[in-house]
């Protein structure tokens, strides 16, 4: 088994940015929590962060090329916006997780919009950086 696990602009600022909203955990201690989870799950994760929109839609082909099982995708603020990422999405039809560390759906009104969730077998929002792991353990349960 093996799954992509993709994160968009400003996630690799976690830690840093806006604390109230994202926490204190940065963005390399969610990748090791990741590994770790995925190496007790025994399922190979490939990790990718990009701050342009062109290149999260590189990864999510690359998903695609290299026979992932899966996709986790936290798009960031291209969530809200980007036709282009939901396409690439749909084009690999993979199972696929949004997962977003706030609760998104208590926020501005322009966070409300979501386009990547048209391709997302599930979504998780408000659970921190624990939402990742969660997502995992989404796609492991659906292959089996
Ligand atoms: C986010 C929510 C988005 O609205 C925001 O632009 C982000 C992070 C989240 O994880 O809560 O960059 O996706």
């Amino acid at each position: 088994m093996k799954l992509y696990i993709l994160n968009g602009p400003n996630l690799n600022m976690l830690g840093i940015r806006e604390p109230d909203h994202y926490g204190t955990t940065t963005y390399e201690d969610l990748c090791e929590m990741i590994r770790e989870h995925c190496e007790d799950l025994v399922v190979e994760c490939v990790l990718r962060q990009t701050n342009h929109e062109g290149e999260l839609v590189d990864y999510i082909q690359e998903a695609y090329f290299e026979d992932a099982d899966g996709i986790v995708i936290n798009p960031g603020a291209y969530t809200h916006t980007s036709i282009a990422i939901l396409d690439a999405a749909k084009a690999t039809r993979l199972p696929l997780v949004e997962v977003h560390i706030s609760k998104v759906e208590e926020r501005e009104a322009y966070r409300q919009v979501s386009y990547i969730r048209e391709a997302a077998i599930a979504t998780i929002t408000g659970k921190g950086t624990a939402g990742y792991l969660e997502a995992i353990d989404l796609l492991c349960v659906k292959k089996r």
